[in-house]
């Protein structure tokens, strides 16, 4: 068993008061591991992007959080952008509007790697060929909505992953994207996880995207962890129903590397 990258402890978020208050979590524990590659599966309102802010402290306000978040492998409270990378289901809650693809993706290095301006330029000109975007030096001038929606996301992975975070958190990264798009997205995702050894937590709706790539499985349902192990187990032998109802809405795992096969195409 690799060691525990973060400890979650009877952790439970909620929102509002008295007879109007609801848990978006409630009562979760839950060890994030070292170098894994964690899927987060539940419908729309199970609390998976509430577990994602609560591990970047990015819990709005209004939030009342109880319980604890430990990070036994960092020496400091993590910071988003140095400790961790966020990809979010919509590339522009990811990226500035008003600033170019290169000042975006140059901008985690400075400020976190210590570089100055030229070999910042120099990374992000490598992360952009690197998530291949066309042309990075046509890209690095030019603004998000001058490229599609793919390329959006391939630029916001590149931005997230720019100074080299131990934890990538992907919310639905793929939930607006064409089929294709997403296959080709899972797969460059996996490629630089396994290259930087960084450990990913990847959100989904979707159990069968999950299936093709997750080391361990977690199944949330109304603000619950329902089950979690590893991927195999739970897609084989679920033991909660819910697990089984979304296994059998879905496709057949005696076939599991499918997204890897549908991304070769
Ligand atoms: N800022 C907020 N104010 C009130 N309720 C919220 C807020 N954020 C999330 N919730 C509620 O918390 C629950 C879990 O939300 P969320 O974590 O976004 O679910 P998921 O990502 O699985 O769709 C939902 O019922 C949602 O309505
Ligand atoms: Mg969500």
């Amino acid at each position: 068993m690799s060691a525990s990258l973060a400890e979650i402890r009877n952790l439970s978020v909620s929102y509002g008061k008295g007879a109007s208050q609801g848990f978006a979590l409630d009562g979760l524990d839950l060890d994030i591991r070292q170098g894994r590659r964690l899927a987060v599966i539940g419908e729309s309102g199970s609390g998976k992007s509430t577990l994602a802010l609560a591990l970047a402290g990015l819990l709005p306000l209004e939030a009342q959080f109880r319980g604890e978040i430990r990070w036994p492998g960092l020496a400091h409270p993590p910071m988003v952008g140095r400790d961790i990378g966020l990809v979010f289901q919509d590339p522009g809650s990811s990226l500035n509007p008003v600033l170019t693809i290169g000042e975006q993706v140059a901008e985690g290095a400075v400020r976190h790697l210590g570089l100055d301006w030229c070999g910042a330029h120099r990374n992000a000109l490598a992360l952009l060929e690197r998530v291949r975007i066309p042309d990075p030096q046509v890209a690095f001038d030019a603004y998000p909505h001058q490229f599609s929606g793919g390329q959006r996301q391939r630029i916001a992975i590149a931005s997230a992953i720019a100074a080299r975070p131990r934890l990538l958190i992907v919310d639905e990264p793929t939930s607006a994207l064409d089929m294709v798009v997403q296959a080709e997205i899972v797969a460059l995702l996996e490629e630089l996880v396994r290259e930087a050894g960084m450990t990913l937590i990847f959100i989904t709706h979707d159990i069968a995207l999950a299936s093709g790539f997750a080391d361990d499985i977690a199944v949330f349902q109304q603000a619950r962890l329902v089950e979690h192990g590893v991927a195999r187990a739970v897609l084989t032998e679920p033991v909660h129903a819910y697990t089984k109802r979304l296994l059998s809405a879905q496709i057949d795992f005696s076939t599991p590397r499918l997204i890897n096969e549908v991304a070769d195409v």
